[in-house]
């Protein structure tokens, strides 16, 4: 895949920007605060209809402005794709979506038009944080691959919403209990339907990422370390995990009336990240943890281009100052087959990348200098 163009208008601290990247490295340069991080998040909204460092889409909208647009044109195998996402403070429809000339329905059906891999400093997250970061990380990559997941995604949110709304209702009339029995019942199966296609999905891209993981950090390490991804989840092992999640929904419905929330589902899986044998966030090094966040994202561009049978771009925020220099050439060398994005303070941090484009970015305006 390619982007041909980024178009911005009162996108952040962006009046107007039209981006034309290389086919290989595009460059963002310039001090801190000056709208680097902007374009790769106009990007990141591009792949997903959401921004990767706020869910609160107004923020996107440059202050004293009304609206924002952000617009892609890609070329995939199949021809040109042209994606816009205009947000809006004052309309009623506050993202709007087109996809070419047409305006779409729902979210979902922007994802594959920009597919990309992004790489940033807080990522670091995904090995310390907590559960959530970690299936943000693997949903992040299987909606993009497959958009019923993302609708499977959204349909166990609701679901979820829904039943522990019902329990708090119970909780405070318990004599309502019996009534509300059957509309229980309903949500329990519900969850159990869109959790068990959750499950599978991720079981299966988890040991896929895990294998692919496990080589690019052996490479990254001289075969000092193993990495390891394994996942966990209440219903990891069935092999038919919607039938064991109805099982286990229903064996936990009192302990679930008395804590006024679900205790089961996929909403509590997590990702078991392990180096030599030894869980990466109680025991890996910083710099440990790093290479680990470095391979889990080779591995997600990997298994992106796998499944698409061609490459996503990749995103790259401020991540060369970061590595050493081993892992950095080792970084360079795995991109060169794939449109890469990336920002710096300082061009040496690039030393030894292709720099097909460079742009110097000072607030909010692009100079291109290559
Ligand atoms: N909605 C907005 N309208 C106008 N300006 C904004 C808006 N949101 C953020 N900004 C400004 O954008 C600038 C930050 O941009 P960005 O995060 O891209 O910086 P950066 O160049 O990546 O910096 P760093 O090197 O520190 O990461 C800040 O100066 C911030 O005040
Ligand atoms: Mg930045």
């Amino acid at each position: 895949m390619q982007v041909k163009s980024i178009k911005l208008k009162n996108f952040r601290n962006y009046e107007q920007a039209l981006i034309e990247p290389d086919a290989g490295v595009t460059v963002f340069t310039g001090q801190n605060a000056q709208g680097k991080t902007n374009i790769i998040e106009a990007l990141h909204l591009c792949c997903l209809g959401r921004s990767h460092r706020t869910p609160r889409d107004e923020e996107l909208i440059r202050w004293g402005c009304d609206d924002a647009l952000v617009r892609t044109q890609t070329v995939q195998r199949d021809g040109t794709h042209e994606v816009s996402i205009l947000l809006s403070k004052k309309q009623k429809r506050k993202k709007t979506v087109r996809i070419g000339a047409r305006q779409a329905e729902r979210i979902g059906e922007l994802l594959g038009h920009v597919c990309g891999v992004l790489f940033s400093p807080e990522d670091l997250m995904i090995i310390k944080s907590g559960p959530a970061e970690r299936r943000r990380f693997i949903d992040m990559e299987l909606s993009q691959l497959r958009p019923a997941y993302f609708y499977a995604l959204q349909r166990a949110q609701r679901a979820l919403n829904q039943r522990n709304a019902l329990l708090r209702e119970i909780a405070r009339e318990p004599a309502r209990e019996p009534a509300l029995a059957g509309t229980l019942d309903m949500w329990d199966e519900q969850l159990a339907v869109c959790g068990g296609e959750i499950a599978e999905n991720r079981r299966e891209a988890v040991a896929a990422l895990s294998a692919c993981a496990q080589e690019a950090h052996a490479a990254l390490t001289d075969g000092r370390e193993t990495l390891s991804v394994r996942y966990v989840s209440q219903a990891a092992e069935a092999e038919k995990p919607a039938e064991k999640l109805l099982e286990r929904l229903r064996a936990a419905r009192s302990e679930d009336l008395r804590r006024m929330t679900t205790t089961v589902g996929v909403h509590r899986d997590d990702l078991y990240i392990t180096i030599n044998g030894k869980e990466a966030r109680t025991y890996a090094s910083q710099g440990q943890q790093r290479s680990a966040v470095l391979s889990l994202k080779l591995a997600q561009l990997e298994l992106a281009e796998r499944e698409r049978g061609e490459a996503p771009i990749l995103m790259l925020d401020d991540v060369m100052s970061e590595l050493d220099p081993g892992r950095r050439r080792q970084l360079i060398e795995r991109i060169d087959r794939v449109q890469t994005f990336v920002t710096c303070t300082d061009l040496s941090d690039l030393a030894g990348a292709r720099q097909g484009a460079v742009y110097r970015v000072e607030s909010g305006t692009l100079n291109r200098e290559k």
